[in-house]
């Protein structure tokens, strides 16, 4: 039996050390027949090179390098903006959000897992789908309009499409939701999609409430994934 010892970092900076047994994962008849997709996951940590960045640049997660390549080809953030991150744990897209937008900017976060502290960050932990939480991140904004709205918000996926998508597709239709009662005329939101049943008429919708709406696959998402990024510009008010 060989032993497989992976030194995983999470974005919260816990690191943990998990054990894979070949053996276990050739039991699918011949030695041949071992998980493609254990080694598929193995591979893809060692070998991410976006995973070996993000702890050299001190990012939380490797989620940072989507955001940082949407706002240089989108344009997203200015000095002094007003950001609403959501789904924002464990905070690579908020601290590239505080570093975009500087000192007189705001960014509050929210995330239904706790999220460690990043200075100029507002925090509010709890599940997006529920009323109170949208009313303490609105609590926040006070009368203050948001100028970007971001949600890179995901369940945990299953693996099966029926049941992740419409989950999926339930939290970007609330958080375009609060992106439509928040942003100032002009106002940009940025969402994480996946590609499936209900993703056109959320494109409609989208297009109905912004003057621009194009699907980006940034070159850090993985490309197995069926996640692609809508950035929406132009919020009509
Ligand atoms: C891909 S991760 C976000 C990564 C983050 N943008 C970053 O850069 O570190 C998706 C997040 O959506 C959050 N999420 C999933 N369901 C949620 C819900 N109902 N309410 C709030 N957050 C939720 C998850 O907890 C998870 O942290």
């Amino acid at each position: 039996m060989r032993w497989l010892i992976a030194d995983i970092t999470y974005g919260t900076g816990v690191r943990r050390l998990s054990i894979f047994s070949r053996a276990s994962q050739s039991r699918r008849g011949s030695g041949l027949a071992r998980s493609k997709t254990s080694d598929r996951w193995l591979k893809e940590h060692f070998d991410d090179s976006w995973v070996k960045k993000s702890q050299i640049d001190g990012y939380r997660s490797r989620a940072s390098y989507k955001l940082i390549e949407l706002d240089k080809r989108d344009r997203l953030f200015r000095s002094g903006q007003v950001v609403v991150d959501l789904g924002a744990a464990p905070g690579g897209w908020s601290q590239v959000a505080v570093e975009r937008v500087g000192d007189p900017g705001t960014v509050i976060a929210s995330d239904i897992l706790e999220m460690n502290p990043i200075a100029g960050v507002d925090f509010v932990q709890g599940d997006f789908s529920e009323q109170a939480v949208l009313d303490e991140l609105l609590n926040l904004l006070g009368d203050r309009r948001a100028d970007v709205v971001i949600s890179d918000m995901a369940p945990n996926m299953s693996g099966v499409a029926a049941v992740d998508i419409p989950r999926a597709m339930g939290l970007i239709e609330l958080a375009l939701d609060m992106a439509q009662q928040v942003l100032r005329p002009g106002g940009v939101f940025v969402a994480k999609v996946f590609q499936g049943e209900g993703f056109e008429a959320l494109l409609s919708d989208m297009r109905r409430s912004f003057a621009s709406v194009v699907s980006r696959k940034p070159d850090s998402s993985r490309s197995r994934s069926r996640e692609v990024y809508q950035v929406c510009k132009g919020f009509r008010g």
